[in-house]
């Protein structure tokens, strides 16, 4: 799960997906977050986050930033983006053909066409977490579906 800073989506995007896969008996399947910018490496995730994510039981509270590395594009088979900045930067990291087909847009995984994106709501109000929690709740349960199962 990667976005710009790690601080806001790609840790909510982790702990849904961890939520999901718990409940669903595929906790084998490891899941991780980081973000293209090493700006808030080591920080919590931001409280607006947390927050959303335990109005909805799930804690991220313990999550810490880490910024995305080469390795990660070897190590894991589905890297899911955020937005269009963070595909173009995570496909600039990809070294051969093989990892770049690994690299979705999140949204990409939504039965309807729109949003493309899941917006950047770090500058908006707590309304706007709300809505990327919405919007990842759904994209990773088609995720899962497509996937994972
Ligand atoms: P995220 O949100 O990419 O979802 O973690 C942001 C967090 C911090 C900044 C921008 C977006 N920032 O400009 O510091």
């Amino acid at each position: 799960m990667v976005c710009l800073g790690n601080i806001c989506r790609s840790p909510l995007a982790q702990g849904i997906l961890e939520d999901k896969i718990n409940k669903k008996d595929l906790s084998f399947i490891e899941v991780d977050s980081a973000g293209t910018s090493s700006n808030h490496v080591s920080e919590h995730p931001d409280r607006r986050s947390i927050e959303v994510a335990q109005q909805n039981h799930i804690d991220i509270s313990k999550q810490k930033a880490r910024q995305i590395q080469i390795d990660d594009l070897r190590e894991f088979n589905h890297i899911l983006v955020m937005d269009q900045s963070n595909y173009k930067n995570v496909l600039q990291l990809c070294t051969d053909q093989q990892q770049k087909e690994k690299v979705s847009l999140i949204c990409s995984y939504l039965k309807t066409e729109t949003p493309t994106e899941v917006p950047d709501p770090y500058f908006g109000q707590k309304d706007g977490f709300k809505h990327v929690f919405d919007l990842l709740n759904k994209a990773l349960d088609e995720f899962i579906a497509k996937e994972l199962l």
